[in-house]
């Protein structure tokens, strides 16, 4: 039967593609052959490797051993790679984190350009797209007061890092890249905002990832989440999705009602993208409920992918099918 990548290039996207973090799973048979199966997913997304605290553990010490798992699998497979990220306030060392008094803007700047000037350099002509700074904005779209690059900073962090990243890789495609701008909002206009900042500083920025991570019922309605797509890609820049998975309440157990409602959620966010040019593609943040990250932030939810644990497919599986 048809597979998710295969559809998706012949209706004019460049992948359908997953993240992935599961080196248990690397020697399971079938979790790695649908996640190397090029006609299934065709671009790959490290889900932790390249983060900060792997990538730069100590001062000035890098490491990419974690990060080349994943990237090392897409490479061997022809899939496409999404990387992430540069730049959040989250998964970060102890000594990034250490108190703002020991950065000031001098030695802040430094560190962080050598940190992304160094990341993007080590998988220079390898990455499709880099979320260059993950999840910059509070909910009610003012810039991020809990990053320690903005505290010391400010707004001039994301300047540097996406000047940092253009400077080391000139033909990966650098993006803004955060959750709950999938629809018209305050946020969503943060994320303009920050489009038009990196713009109007001379500098580049080619996408906007929105990460999609969805409540069963909760999901945007797709007229909703076209228009805002079309209102990325009218500041010229392209969009993609890039983390999408749709949660259920596990309270009640799941039920054939909320299997079929996050089908046609499913359907309708993946249908958005298929109906926007300037949407390239779509990443779930794992296909395989067992290695999903949503049990283990969000009480009582799960069933969010696309496989249960047995390997069966979801309803959902064929409500992206359908949407394709
Ligand atoms: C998650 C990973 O999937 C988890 O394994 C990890 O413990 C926490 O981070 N938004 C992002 C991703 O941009 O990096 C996050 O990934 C999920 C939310």
């Amino acid at each position: 039967s048809a597979q998710l990548n295969e559809l998706a290039q012949k209706a004019g996207k460049k992948y359908f593609g997953t993240a992935t973090d599961s080196p248990e799973l690397y020697s399971h048979a079938t979790y790695f052959s649908i996640l190397t199966d090029r006609k299934e997913f065709g671009q790959l997304t490290p889900a932790n490797g390249q983060k900060w605290s792997y990538i730069e553990p100590q001062y000035n010490v890098f490491n990419y051993t974690e990060g080349e798992v994943v990237t090392n699998i897409a490479r061997q497979n022809g899939q496409m790679l999404r990387c992430h990220n540069l730049v959040w306030h989250r998964q970060l060392p102890n000594w990034v984190m250490t108190t703002t008094s020991t950065w000031d803007k001098a030695n802040m700047t430094a560190m962080l350009r050598q940190h992304v000037y160094n990341e993007a350099s080590h998988w220079k002509g390898q990455c499709y797209a880099w979320d260059v700074v993950n999840e910059g904005l509070n909910k009610n779209g003012t810039y991020r007061d809990n990053s320690i690059f903005y505290q010391v900073l400010g707004e001039e962090y994301l300047k540097i890092a996406f000047e940092a990243a253009a400077l080391a890789d000139p033909s990966a495609k650098l993006y803004y890249n955060d959750y709950g701008i999938e629809a018209a909002g305050p946020k969503a206009e943060g994320a303009k905002r920050i489009v038009k900042l990196i713009k109007d500083a001379g500098l580049r920025i080619d996408g906007v990832g929105l990460q999609s991570h969805f409540t069963v019922g909760g999901t945007p309605s797709i007229d909703r989440q076209i228009s805002n797509m079309q209102s990325f890609a009218e500041l010229g820049v392209e969009v993609a999705i890039t983390e999408l998975d749709i949660r259920l309440n596990l309270l009640p157990p799941v039920t054939a009602a909320n299997l079929a409602q996050q089908k046609r959620d499913y359907k309708t966010t993946v249908g958005a993208c298929m109906q926007v040019e300037k949407c390239v593609g779509v990443t779930v943040w794992d296909f395989y409920d067992p290695s999903s990250w949503v049990p283990s932030v969000f009480p009582e939810q799960g069933a969010a992918t696309l496989y249960f644990a047995n390997f069966t497919k979801h309803p959902a599986y064929h409500g992206v099918v359908e949407a394709i």
